[in-house]
């Protein structure tokens, strides 16, 4: 099992102590040997990780550990990394191993990041982080503290991986959903969703989950699939939309600011617009399977293979508003 205690530590300092044991159960849930197959295999990776001095740089690509071993520790690292194939988000390097990840999330932060109230000394949340390459660009644009939270213990496990070779760091990665968070959290300064809301059926409840874990006068920083359109428009796609079964609401701008708007938000705009490019999201050696390639119509890459329009990604930044101001939203 993961040992949590810098998290559990963390957790106190910042006035969040009464919600221990909630916390505790569900993580000790979520990382039971027995809920995935592979857990046990992946453990045992992580524990055979060799003790080398630790570094961390992070830059469009968060590098961590040393670079100067020997070819037999390098390749002992190489096969560890690579038990949890596949990596999508980063790019990392390990020990001069470069982790060429399915996504340049690199891409993504430089689209966010100009946009951002400064991050110095915050108290951060982001919701769906995977193997958690944001949280440590949160943590070097100045955060006090990341919390990242993602239900898939793969990329919990591959945080520790990257982790395990960089210097103490207050980013914790817990191996939960945001249905596992606490109710009404009142507590971070700012709340990523990046890539979360169009795989929730209910986009209501999302979105007034997020605003329940912002302090009040916070920042949400919510990152999605839209369409072009009206307010009054959205994509419900049938089956699939880019080959992900998942997908259920795809917004357009306007009604997504009148979303956000209904449960609460003030000062809510758009920042990014961007279709996803076959740069940002390829097949690579660290993720072999289909990727955006495969996923648009090969005559035309403005759909998908479905016949939807490509992905179009928007970047909303909201504020939760101050304490005692008057709400619009009921529940
Ligand atoms: C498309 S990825 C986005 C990753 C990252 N935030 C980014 O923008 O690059 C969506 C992530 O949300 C996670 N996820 C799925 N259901 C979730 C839930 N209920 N709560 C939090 N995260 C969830 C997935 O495991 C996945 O890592």
């Amino acid at each position: 099992m993961l040992s949590y205690d810098d998290f559990f530590e963390r957790l106190a300092l910042h006035d969040l102590a009464k919600h221990h044991a909630h916390f505790a159960q569900h993580i000790t849930q979520a990382m039971s040997p027995t809920r995935h197959g592979d857990l046990e295999h992946w453990y045992q990776a992580l524990a055979d990780l060799p003790d080398l001095s630790q570094s961390l740089d992070v830059k469009d690509t968060v590098a961590v550990g040393c670079d100067t071993i020997d070819s037999a520790t390098r390749a002992h690292i190489d096969v560890a990394l690579r038990a949890l194939i596949p990596w999508r988000k980063g790019p990392y390097e390990v020990c001069g191993i470069h982790i060429d990840t399915e996504w340049r999330s690199d891409f993504k932060w430089s689209r966010v990041a100009p946009h951002l109230s400064p991050l110095e000394g915050r108290k951060v949340l982001d919701i769906g982080c995977g193997s958690g390459y944001h949280c440590w660009r949160m943590y070097g644009a100045g955060a006090a503290w990341v919390v990242g939270i993602d239900p898939s213990p793969r990329f919990v496990v591959q945080h520790r991986m990257i982790s395990h070779f960089a210097p103490p760091s207050p980013i914790d990665v817990l191996p939960l959903g945001i249905e596992h968070l606490p109710a009404r959290l009142n507590a971070f300064d700012t709340v990523f969703s990046m890539g979360v809301l169009y795989h929730r059926s209910a986009p209501f409840d999302h979105l007034k989950e997020l605003r329940d874990t912002i302090r009040p006068g916070g920042e949400l920083v919510l990152e999605t699939l839209v369409i072009e359109g009206h307010e009054g428009e959205v994509l419900v796609p049938r089956d699939r939309y880019a080959q992900m079964r998942n997908v259920w609401f795809i917004p357009s701008v306007k009604a997504l600011t009148f979303w956000l708007e209904k449960v609460g938000f003030e000062a809510v705009r758009c920042v990014d617009l961007n279709q996803t490019s076959m740069e940002e999201q390829r097949t690579t050696e660290w993720m072999p399977s289909h990727s955006l390639a495969n996923f648009l119509d090969p005559d035309d890459h403005n759909r998908t293979i479905e016949g939807y329009p490509a992905p179009l990604r928007a970047v909303m930044i909201a504020k939760r508003p101050e304490a005692g101001k008057k709400r619009r939203h009921t529940a």
